[in-house]
């Protein structure tokens, strides 16, 4: 039996539609399979928070929460978070207040140029929920996937420490 023209023609790739809780607000979306979390966010959603880096899982500029927990955006899905609630550091704080992981980045100074400010503070709040850092070297280790070109680590483990491990002062 020879092919028909409906045999061979190209199918047009199918968008997937996903539910999913963003900042605190339900959301009916319609995504492409190949769709980043990421590119889901800053280019279909205006979220623009997360931060490309790498865009390959190698600099945490993109860290949101899924579910309370740390992922790089760049390396899930879109379709993976379907059903899920996500957190970008446009939800962290609760109306004006703002969240007391970004309270202790400001009085710490925990920034230079920003940009990857928005993953680190993400992927403390994670580092947080995860209640695995118990004293600075732990956090260290545990926040050795977010990246700062400007160097400002030091003021970034001092914000850090404040909130998981209580301010001295
Ligand atoms: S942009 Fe995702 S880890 Fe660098
Ligand atoms: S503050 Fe500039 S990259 Fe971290």
């Amino acid at each position: 039996m020879s092919a028909t023209p409906n045999d061979t023609a190209v199918q047009p790739f199918v968008s997937h539609p996903i539910r999913l809780t963003l900042n605190g607000r339900q959301r009916e979306l319609n995504v492409l399979p190949w769709t980043t979390l990421l590119d889901l966010l800053r280019e279909q959603l205006d979220l623009v928070g997360s931060k490309k880096g790498c865009d390959h899982g190698q600099c945490g500029a993109c860290t949101v929460l899924r579910d309370g927990k740390r992922v790089n955006a760049c390396l899930t899905l879109a379709v993976m978070c379907d059903g899920a609630e996500l957190t970008t550091i446009e939800g962290l704080a609760d109306g004006d207040v703002l969240h007391p992981m970004q309270q202790a980045f400001i009085k710490h100074d925990a920034f230079q140029c920003g940009y990857c400010t928005p993953g680190q503070i993400c992927s403390a709040v994670g580092l947080a929920n995860e209640g695995r850092a118990r004293d600075t070297a732990q956090i260290q280790e545990l926040m050795s996937g977010n990246l700062c070109r400007c160097g400002a680590y030091s003021n970034i483990r001092d914000a850090i420490e404040a909130v998981v491990l209580g301010d001295p002062q």
